[in-house]
C-alpha cells in the first residue's frame, strides 16, 4: 500500500483529486467507483471545479457507488443517490444514465444484489473510491463480514447507526439496513484510493496499515491490494 500523508484535508482532497484527474487524463472513459460519507466531499469539489475551470469532460465516464440504504428512493434527501447528485452528479457533466447504485426500493433485495454483482462483472472499474469507518469497515461492509462476500444487504451497527445519525435530523430516522458492494467487489477494481481524515480514524487506519488481515477489520484487507493508495491527513495517520 502507497500512503501519503497529507498536512490537512485540503491537501488531502487535492492530493485525492491528482489521483482521480490521473485516471481520468489516462482514460476519459474510465470507470470510478465513488463513496459517500463526508471524507470524499472536498475531491468531490475538486473535481467539480476542476469541470467549472478547465472543462474537463465526463461525458463518457461511468460510475458505480458502492452502498445505498435500504428503503431510501432516489429522491430522498438522505439517500446515497441523492448525496452523489448534490455534491457532484449535478455539477460536472456526466451522463446520469451512467451512474449505477443499488437501488434502495428494490422489491427483492437478493435479486438487486445479483443484478448489480452482474454489472460490476461486465464494467471493471479504473479506480474504486473509499473512506473507512472508525470500525474499520468499508462501504457498509461491518467487522466480521467475510472477504469473499460480494453484494449483500447488511443489518448497520449500532456504531454506525450513531455514526451516520449526524446526518438525519433523529437517530430514529437512520435506515438499519443498506445494499453494499462487498469485499470482493471493492477488491476487483484495478486501482484504489482510500481517504482517512481526523483523529477518530486514526486506529482504524492503524489496524488497516500496519495490523494483520482480519475480517474483524474489513478495510486490512486492502494490504492485498496490488494497487492501493491511502493518502490520510495528519490526526488520521498520527499511529503511523
Ligand atoms: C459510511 C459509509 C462509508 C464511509 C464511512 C465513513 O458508513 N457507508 O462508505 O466510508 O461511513 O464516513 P465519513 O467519511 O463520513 O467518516
Amino acid at each position: 500500500m502507497k500512503i501519503i500523508i497529507a498536512k490537512d484535508y485540503e491537501e488531502l482532497s487535492q492530493k485525492a483529486f491528482e489521483v482521480m484527474a490521473a485516471v481520468l487524463d489516462q482514460n476519459p472513459n474510465a470507470v470510478l467507483g465513488l463513496a459517500t460519507g463526508s471524507t470524499p466531499v472536498g475531491l468531490y469539489e475538486k473535481m467539480a471545479e476542476d469541470h467549472r475551470k478547465t472543462g474537463r469532460s465526463y461525458k463518457g465516464v461511468s460510475a458505480f457507488n458502492l452502498d445505498e440504504y435500504v428503503g431510501l428512493s432516489a429522491d430522498n434527501d438522505q439517500s446515497y443517490r441523492y448525496f452523489m447528485r448534490k455534491n457532484l452528479f449535478d455539477k460536472i457533466d456526466i451522463d446520469l444514465n451512467k451512474t449505477e447504485i443499488e437501488n434502495g426500493l428494490a422489491p427483492v433485495a437478493e435479486e438487486e444484489c445479483l443484478r448489480y454483482n452482474a454489472l460490476l462483472a461486465k464494467t471493471p472499474r479504473d479506480i474504486q473510491l473509499l473512506g473507512i469507518g472508525a470500525n474499520g469497515h468499508i462501504a457498509f461492509n461491518e467487522p466480521g463480514t467475510p472477504f469473499d462476500t460480494e453484494t449483500h444487504v447488511v443489518d448497520l451497527t449500532q456504531n454506525t447507526i450513531e455514526m451516520n445519525a449526524r446526518f438525519f435530523k433523529d437517530i430514529s430516522e437512520v435506515p438499519r439496513r443498506a445494499f453494499t458492494m462487498g469485499p470482493k467487489n471493492i477488491m476487483d477494481a484495478r486501482r484504489i484510493l482510500i481517504l482517512a481524515s481526523g483523529a477518530n480514524k486514526a486506529d482504524a487506519v492503524y489496524g488497516m496499515v500496519k495490523g494483520t488481515v482480519t475480517e474483524d477489520l474489513p478495510a486490512s484487507i486492502l494490504q492485498r491490494h496490488p494497487d492501493c493508495v491511502l493518502i490520510a491527513d495528519k490526526e488520521a495517520a498520527a499511529r503511523l
